[in-house]
């Protein structure tokens, strides 16, 4: 009982003295920020590692040129403001915005998971798949329907083990990849017509 209330008790104060843990714990507003910054914005400001800031009136002076790339934030200041923040996580930290929701321990993930890690409008997809150690791998997704689409996997440190364009067949597109660096990994689809990834997986092959 003791050692409960105890526990409690810090967490409150430790939410008293950091209330920024508070907001990193309600992070779900900024996954959809994040998978918008690493799809669209990535295609210029990926690995842009200047550990130089943006200042804060660049914000509102950049607000022009994000919607040109991003038209759905218009009128959704927080949006911007996010994407604002992430980049400047990426400028200083040389790293992708740490994302909260857990990796399934069997790397298999279920369409109204991955919903979740997509842009409504293109259907690009980035979602972070967890740790890899050396080794081969299979990456298999089903969607929708056939298209083509350009895939990636990304290491944390922006180098590329996938990047290539392919044909799904049967509504699959199936991946062999080997991985030679332990870290976390992540992947990253633009599909050339939207179309919904319905299961992923990757094994150890
Ligand atoms: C086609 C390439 C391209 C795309 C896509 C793009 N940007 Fe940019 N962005 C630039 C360039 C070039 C600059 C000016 C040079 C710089 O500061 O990197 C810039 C500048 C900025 C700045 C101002 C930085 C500062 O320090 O003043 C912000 C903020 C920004 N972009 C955010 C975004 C966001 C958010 C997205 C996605 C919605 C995005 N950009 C998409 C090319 C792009």
């Amino acid at each position: 009982m003791k050692w409960y209330f105890a526990k409690r008790t810090s967490a409150l104060l430790a939410l008293l003295i950091f209330p920024h843990w508070a907001f990193a714990v309600e992070d779900r507003p900024f996954t959809e920020s994040v998978v918008i910054f690493n799809t669209i914005c990535a295609k210029c400001h990926e690995a842009q590692c200047s550990g130089r800031l943006s200042f804060d009136d660049a914000l509102e002076k950049s607000a022009n040129h994000i919607l040109r790339h991003y038209g759905p934030a218009s009128g959704k200041q927080w949006i911007q403001k996010e994407l604002f923040d992430i980049l400047n996580y990426m400028k200083e930290k040389c790293a992708y915005y740490p994302s909260n929701s857990s990796v399934p321990l069997k790397k298999t993930w279920d369409s109204d998971v991955l919903e979740e890690f997509s842009t409504l409008l293109d259907r690009n997809y980035f979602l972070p798949v967890g740790s890899l150690s050396p080794g081969s791998y299979r990456l298999v997704f089903e969607l929708e329907k056939d298209i083509r689409a350009t895939v990636h996997l990304i290491s944390e440190e922006f180098d590329m083990v996938v990047d290539d364009c392919f044909d799904s067949s049967n509504k699959r597109i199936d991946i062999k990849f080997s991985v030679e660096d332990s870290g976390h990994y992540f992947f990253r689809m633009y599909p050339r017509e939207p179309a919904k990834i319905t299961r992923l997986s990757i094994t150890k092959s």
